[in-house]
């Protein structure tokens, strides 16, 4: 399937956007199956997002209280260390909506990245009626090396993309940030109803055009892994090498 690629001017109307998509997808899902199920993103550019979610002026636009929040990703600490993914949305969005815990599926960034991401996956297996679990919303943000969620070049979740015993939820070292990451593999954003990627700045140019325009090389560009119904909300600078789509 082919992705769509909205090409906005500003941060602000993307953030617009993109609060809209959420809006529209989760009042879908609430109608069709009764509850809404997100996977968030880490990183600055889906932050305003967040902020906006928690307005005041949105509180009637969603059911709430039928919102489950997952993430796609998250760095190997504990939920009050500044880099916690969790944690970020929980200032920005989680906290001013009191969203209640029994709503909200965090990776335990403190444990072993292994175990994390084991007891993450039972929990997202246990969660989901269906084989593959499928989210109805994943937000992937895009770095400047083509990284989405935390599929890094080269590493093991990346490489091992297509064997059988691919699992759903994976431990991965970065080399590049000699850090360890808990991520959801390609197998389970790709099962996702919607898919939305938020790509913003003009570092993202070149490698977003690589991603889309340029040969099938995941292992380089693991973002070129993820495919299904596919949303890229992307803003002007990142867009600039894609006038002609
Ligand atoms: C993370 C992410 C990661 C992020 C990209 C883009 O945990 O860092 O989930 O995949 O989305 O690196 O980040 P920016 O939005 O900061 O450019």
């Amino acid at each position: 399937m082919m992705p769509e690629i909205q090409i906005i001017p500003t941060q602000d109307e993307l953030t617009a956007a993109a609060a809209a998509l959420f809006l529209k997808i989760g009042r879908q899902a609430i109608q069709d199956r009764g509850r809404f199920s997100v996977a968030l993103s880490g990183g600055s550019t889906p932050l305003p997002l967040y902020r906006r979610l928690a307005e005041p002026g949105l509180d009637s636009e969603l059911d709430w209280s039928k919102i489950h929040f997952f993430w796609g990703d998250e760095r190997a600490v504990g939920k009050e260390h500044p880099d916690s993914n969790f944690g970020q949305a929980y200032r920005a969005l989680l906290a001013p909506r009191q969203i209640p815990p029994r709503q909200i599926h965090r990776v335990r960034g403190e444990s072993q990245p292994a175990d994390a991401a084991r007891s993450y996956q039972q929990e997202i297996l246990d969660f989901f009626p269906e084989t593959p679990p499928r989210l109805d919303l994943v937000l992937l943000g895009m770095g400047s090396d083509g990284h989405t969620a935390s599929l890094f070049p080269g590493t093991s979740v990346v490489r091992e993309t297509g064997r059988p015993e691919e699992s759903w939820v994976d431990a991965v070292h970065a080399p590049r940030l000699d850090s360890w990451r808990i991520t959801f593999t390609p197998r389970l954003i790709n099962a996702a109803r919607r898919i939305l990627f938020l790509v913003s700045g003009a570092d993202k140019a070149e490698t977003l055009y690589q991603v889309l325009k340029g040969p099938y090389q995941p292992r380089i560009f693991p973002s070129q892994l993820i495919g299904g119904k596919v949303t890229w909300l992307v803003d002007q600078e990142a867009g600039s090498l894609l006038k002609d789509l």
